[in-house]
């Protein structure tokens, strides 16, 4: 019950801060394949190219969190992936507030570097040594939980 509560104030916040244009939501996607997650590695802005990240962008007007995170997998790694919950809390970010959705590939679909410079699939041991960017990492010890033990 406290984390719902905790949730629809989050929710209000964030459509009040949005309104106002104080920022977007913006979603992650936690794809899991066989007990490790996909990191993707950014092309840009310079400051954060090279460094890793789950995939994802801003939620459109009116678009639900689900279906952006969909669109983006498509978008930005040209595969099907189907959401299956939230990871982790919320995540204040410059752009306005970060939420990692979990996702699983749709049978018979790869994801694709279409926009990053690279792909790997990460398993629990090796989720700390990656080069995270900043609110990524922030999810680790829930991605460790979502993967379950190395
Ligand atoms: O990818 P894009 O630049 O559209 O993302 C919008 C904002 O969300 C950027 O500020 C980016 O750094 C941030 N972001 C993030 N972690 C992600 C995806 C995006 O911090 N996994």
């Amino acid at each position: 019950p406290l984390r719902r509560l905790r949730s629809a104030r989050a929710e209000r916040l964030v459509a009040a801060a949005t309104a106002v244009g104080a920022g977007a939501v913006v979603v992650a996607t936690a794809l899991v394949r066989d007990g490790a997650v996909l990191a993707a590695q950014r092309t840009r802005p310079p400051a954060l190219a090279g460094r890793w990240e789950l995939a994802g962008g801003r939620v459109e007007a009116g678009e639900a969190e689900e279906d952006a995170v969909v669109r983006e997998c498509r978008e930005e790694l040209g595969c099907a992936v189907s959401p299956t919950g939230r990871v982790g809390t919320d995540l204040l970010i410059d752009a306005g507030v970060l939420r990692v959705h979990a996702a699983v590939l749709v049978d018979g679909s790869a994801p694709t570097a279409l926009e990053h410079a690279g792909l790997r699939w990460v398993g629990p041991a090796e989720l700390e040594a990656v080069d995270w960017v900043d609110a990524d990492r922030a999810v680790l010890p829930d991605l460790r939980a979502l993967l379950g033990p190395s």
